[in-house]
């Protein structure tokens, strides 16, 4: 399974990507402006850097909501960096959008997907990634990860190439069910990627383990 981290914050990718665990990077306008990043100039800007600091995917997200909008912004964005992947939200423009950018070997990420139906027009679009958000589902008691699953066996049955990309992961858990459920990818804070590295007997066995090298030498 792929690790994205859903920021725009650049220490904290570089900190994910230093960890040699990272396989790209998912934004959206909401984490833009967390980092204080406005303006069109700015935000091109900072996904170079963004770009700059990984090695994989960057996921950078359309503002328009209509066709002709999203093709020129899709467009400049694609341009910035072959490392970009336009991030389209799931309207009927942003399929269309979708099928545009697949056919021309841009890849695509169709975001804020909540059903099985929104993810299997997004597979026929030939989306790239496919973003269904399992933690703002369970925030109003759906299962998230019920979702993951139905998408992945749709997928299966068909042999789409979309790669599930589980997004609004909010801790351990949610990462180690996607990996369960066989999602492609997952996108989460960095404390979702960091938290996986704990358990209380590493820390008492290495503890251990230090202490009786200590005894002989
Ligand atoms: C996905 O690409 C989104 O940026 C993200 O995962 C949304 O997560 P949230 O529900 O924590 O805002």
């Amino acid at each position: 399974m792929k690790f994205f981290i859903d920021t725009a914050n650049l220490d904290q990718i570089k900190e994910a990507q230093d960890l040699g665990v990272l396989d790209g990077v998912t934004t959206n306008p909401s984490l833009m402006a967390k980092e204080g990043i406005t303006g069109a100039n700015n935000i091109l800007e900072h996904y170079t850097k963004i770009c700059k600091a990984v090695e994989g995917d960057v996921s950078a997200e359309v503002i328009a909501t209509d066709y002709e909008g999203m093709i020129a912004q899709g467009e400049e964005l694609a341009a910035l960096n072959p490392q970009i992947v336009v991030k389209l939200p799931m309207i009927a423009a942003g399929i269309k959008a979708c099928k545009y950018f697949s056919d021309k070997g841009i890849k695509t990420n169709v975001t804020l997907v909540f059903s099985v139906g929104q993810a299997l027009l997004a597979a026929k679009a030939g989306a790239t990634y496919v973003s269904p958000f399992l933690g703002r589902l369970d925030d109003i008691s759906t299962d998230g990860l019920q979702l993951i699953a139905d998408i992945r066996q749709v997928y299966d049955n068909y042999g789409f190439k979309t790669q599930i990309l589980s997004a609004s992961v909010r801790n351990t858990m949610h990462v180690i069910n996607c990996a369960k459920i066989g999602s492609d990818v997952m996108t989460g804070p960095l404390s979702s990627i960091t938290g996986l590295l704990n358990h209380p007997l590493t820390d008492s066995g290495l503890a251990k383990f230090l202490e009786d090298y200590k005894k002989g030498n």
